[in-house]
């Protein structure tokens, strides 16, 4: 999969933008605060409509303006689709795929997948447990249209859930109606489990070989799915914490509470990892996406590295560089490193300026 091209108009900092992408790797430099960035955002709401940052689609309209249009054009064998998004600032955005309309966001599914790698990233490994199912559930969301459906309806009923459970205390004849949200819970909760081990047993082997080469063989890193409760245990577990929940108005057991641990020789790195120790963690994570959306959409992913280089020492840059083959990558960087020209086989280079971008030779 390739993006040929990405034209914006009235997104963050550009007035207008039109970028003709190569199919191998691209680099955007330019010095802090000029729209790099925004560029790799603009890709990343073209293939997931939202914000790798999560910012407010407001805000993603530049200041002044009342709306913003993003084209992509994407390649995808002897297929070309064109993908349409056009934010407003007072109304719901739209979404068009070859100049129809889509409806739902899960329509794009498949058009356009993307990994995208940006330094607040360390923070999947570094924070708390929702990063990691963020991390969990945006990577499958990509790959998996039934995890997407499973997902969307459990938070669903979750919410629900917890809103009778509040409105018990004041009505409590709804009790009655409770049992119903806990088993359509405890029917997309397991399901979601289920798939989540799945995923994490698959990734795990692929994230720890990339992790050892980046660090040049030092470091074995192993990641290890927490469910917050077993998938067979959940119906008795929703059943044994109901008058808590109850109590408090919360549902306290359940996929939306599950955890992912990371180890180095045994030492939990989310508490004792070093930063670059963090960065090279959720970079393999990333990386390992790859091969991961390959097998099971069938396509390469396109893969955006914001402001990778500036992170990692030497070794582990080289590494990166290496093994970035045969996928299309964008590459923001503050400058024209000597370490890329020298190593990689730069195709396109452009400049940012303002929100201007020139391509540079
Ligand atoms: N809605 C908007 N309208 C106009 N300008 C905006 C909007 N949102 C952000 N900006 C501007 O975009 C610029 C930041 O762009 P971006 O984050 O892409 O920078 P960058 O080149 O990646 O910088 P750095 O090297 O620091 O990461 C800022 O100057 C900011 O004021
Ligand atoms: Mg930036």
């Amino acid at each position: 999969m390739v993006i040929e091209s990405v034209e914006c108009k009235d997104f963050r900092n550009y007035e207008s933008l039109d970028l003709k992408l190569d199919p191998g790797c691209n680099i955007i430099y330019g010095q802090n605060a000029q729209g790099k960035t925004n560029i790799l955002e603009a890709i990343y709401l073209s293939g997931t409509t939202k914000s790798h940052k999560g910012s407010r689609e407001k805000d993603m309209i530049r200041f002044e303006q009342s709306e913003a249009h993003i084209r992509t054009i994407v390649r995808n064998e002897e297929r070309t689709d064109r993908i349409d998004i056009h934010l407003k600032k007072n109304g719901k955005k739209g979404i068009a795929i070859n100049t129809v309309p889509i409806k739902k966001a899960a329509e794009l599914f498949g058009y356009l997948s993307i990994i995208l790698y940006s330094p607040e990233d360390r923070g999947i490994v570094k924070n708390g447990p929702a990063e990691k199912r963020r991390f969990i559930d945006s990577e499958l969301c990509q790959i998996d249209k039934i995890y997407l459906y499973n997902l969307t309806n459990y938070n669903k009923i979750l919410n629900q859930r917890n809103k009778l459970l509040k409105d018990i205390y004041f009505n409590p004849s709804l009790r009655e109606t409770l049992q119903v949200w806990d088993d359509q819970l405890i029917d997309f909760g397991r399901k979601l489990i289920t798939r989540r081990r799945d995923f994490l047993a698959e990734i795990a082997p692929i994230v720890s070989e990339i992790h050892r080469k980046i660090s040049g063989g030092t470091e074995e890193l192993c990641l290890k799915y927490e469910p917050d409760v077993e998938d067979i245990f959940f119906a008795d577990e929703m059943i044994k914490n109901r008058e808590r929940d109850l109590k408090y108005g919360q549902t306290s057991c359940g996929p939306h509470r599950d955890d992912v641990f990371f180890s180095i020789k045994d030492i939990d790195i989310r508490k004792f990892g070093s930063q670059g120790q963090q960065r090279t963690c959720a970079l393999s994570l990333k990386l390992s996406e790859i091969s991961v959306m390959e097998s099971s959409l069938g396509h390469k992913p396109v893969l955006l590295l914001d402001d990778v280089m500036s992170e990692l020492d030497s070794a582990r840059q080289n590494f990166l560089l290496d093994s970035l083959e045969d996928v299309q990558t964008i590459i923001t960087c503050t400058g024209m490193d000597d370490l890329i020209r020298k190593r990689f086989p730069v195709s396109k280079v452009f400049n940012v300026e303002n929100g201007v971008a020139k391509e540079v030779t």
